[in-house]
C-alpha cells in the first residue's frame, strides 16, 4: 500500500465546505488585502501563540528577512545560527546584508548547540537565530541566557513550529519574535505562500508593519523603506479555518510519534528523534537516522511510501555561502545530513500506513 509524505487532500476533505466558504467570502468582498480576514486571523493567530501581536506577511522568508530590519541587523553583523536548517534561514540573513554564522548541532535534536554559539560570539555578533527544528524547539534557557550574556538580539526561526513550546513557554517568550511560515506543507498551511512573526515587544510589532508596507502608515509618507509583503486576504481566510484545527492535528501528530516509537522502538541500528525534556513538540518532521539512507530512500520510492531527506546539505557547505558566511567546525550537522530520513508524517495518517512505513524499514535492515 502506497503512504504518501503527506495528504493534504484527506486535510481538505475535513473542512472543504469551511474553506470553500471562506474563500467565496473574500471573493464576494474583493477585499484581498488587509481588511477583516487579515485582521481577524492576526487576532486568533496571536491568541493562539499566546503572544501580543501577530503580524502577518508574505511568506515565512519575509518574516525572518523583516524582522532582522526591524531589529536593525545589516552589514557588518553577525548572526550565529545553525547550518541545518531550510535555507531560508541564511538566506534572509544574507539579504538583510548580514553575515551568516555557522554554529554545529546537537546530535539527538537537531538543533543548534548551545556551547558551539557561545564558541562562535564576537565583539560582530548581533544575534542568535535559533531553528525550531521539525517541530521541536531548541534549548530556550541556554539561548536566553546567552544572549542577554552577551547583550545580542535572540530571533526565533518558528517556521516549522507553531504550537511548539519550551517549559510551557510559548513561541516569542523573551525573545526579540518568532519567524512563521504557511508554506502548504507546514502544519498550518496556506493555500499558497504565507507568514508571520509572533512578539510581544510592541516597537518591534509597529516596526513590521511599517516594513511591510513599504515603510508607510500614511499613504504615500514613507517613514522607512520597506517592503511589499502582505498575507493575502484569501490566504488569512484559509488559515482562519484551519487554525481553529490547529491544535487538535498537532495532538494527532503527537500521538503518530508516539505511534512510531512503539513500532520502530526495537529497529537494530535505527536512531530514533530525542524529546528535549519540557518541550512540547509539534512533530512537523518525525525524523529518524537510519544505516544505509540512500538505500532505504530508494526502497521507500520503490514502494510508493514517501519520505524526505531534511536536509542532504547543511548551510556552510552551500556554494553561495562560502564567501558570505563564517562556519565553525560542524560535524553534526555533516553526518546528519547523511543519515537523516523523514517519515510519512500528518495529522490524518493511520495506524495502518504507519505500520506499512514500519514494514519497509525492516525489509530495508534484513536486506543489510
Ligand atoms: C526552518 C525554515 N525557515 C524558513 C522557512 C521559510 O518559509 P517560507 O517557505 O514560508 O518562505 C522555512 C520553510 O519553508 C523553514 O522550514
Amino acid at each position: 500500500m502506497p503512504v504518501p509524505m503527506i495528504d493534504l487532500k484527506a486535510q481538505y476533505a475535513l473542512i472543504r465546505d469551511d474553506v470553500n466558504a471562506a474563500v467565496a467570502r473574500v471573493l464576494e468582498s474583493q477585499q484581498f488585502r488587509g481588511g477583516a480576514e487579515s485582521e481577524g486571523f492576526e487576532a486568533e493567530l496571536a491568541a493562539f501563540g499566546q503572544a501580543k501581536h501577530a503580524i502577518a506577511l508574505a511568506s515565512g522568508t519575509d518574516a525572518l528577512l523583516l524582522m532582522f530590519k526591524a531589529l536593525g541587523i545589516g552589514p557588518g553583523d553577525e548572526v550565529i545560527t545553525t547550518p541545518f536548517s531550510f535555507f531560508a534561514t541564511a538566506g534572509a540573513l544574507v539579504n538583510a546584508g548580514a553575515t551568516p554564522v555557522f554554529a554545529d548541532i546537537l546530535p539527538g535534536t537537531f538543533n543548534l548547540n548551545p556551547e558551539a554559539v557561545r564558541a562562535a560570539i564576537t565583539p560582530q555578533t548581533k544575534a542568535i537565530l535559533p531553528v525550531h527544528l521539525y517541530g521541536q524547539c531548541a534549548d530556550m534557557d541556554a539561548f536566553r541566557s546567552i544572549s542577554s550574556q552577551a547583550g545580542v538580539h535572540l530571533v526565533e526561526d518558528a517556521a516549522q513550529a507553531l504550537g511548539a513550546s519550551y517549559k510551557d513557554q510559548p513561541l516569542g517568550t523573551g525573545t526579540a519574535g518568532a519567524a512563521l511560515s504557511f508554506y502548504p506543507t507546514k502544519n498550518l498551511g496556506a493555500a499558497g505562500e504565507g507568514g508571520a512573526v509572533l512578539t510581544n515587544d510592541d516597537a518591534i510589532a509597529e516596526r513590521l508593519k511599517l516594513l511591510r508596507c513599504h515603510g508607510s502608515a500614511v499613504q504615500y509618507e514613507h517613514q522607512i523603506v520597506g517592503t511589499n509583503s502582505h498575507l493575502h486576504a484569501i490566504q488569512a481566510a484559509v488559515l482562519r479555518v484551519k487554525l481553529r484545527h490547529l491544535a487538535d492535528w498537532n495532538e494527532a501528530r503527537r500521538a503518530h510519534a508516539c505511534y512510531y516509537f512503539k513500532v520502530l522502538g526495537d529497529l537494530p541500528g535505527v536512531v530514533l528523534p530525542e524529546a528535549l525534556p519540557g518541550a512540547y513538540h509539534v512533530y512537523h518532521q518525525f525524523v529518524i537516522r537510519v544505516p544505509r539512507r540512500d538505500a532505504c530512500v530508494a526502497l521507500f520510492k520503490e514502494r510508493g511510501i514517501g519520505c524526505g531527506v531534511f536536509y542532504p546539505k547543511p548551510l556552510h557547505l552551500q556554494d553561495c555561502f562560502q564567501q558570505l558566511s563564517r562556519a565553525l567546525p560542524c560535524p553534526e550537522a555533516e553526518r546528519a545530513s547523511r543519515e537523516v530520513l523523514a517519515l510519512p508524517m500528518f495529522a490524518e495518517m493511520t495506524r495502518d500506513q504507519q505500520d506499512e512505513v514500519a514494514a519497509a524499514l525492516r525489509d530495508h535492515l534484513a536486506a543489510g
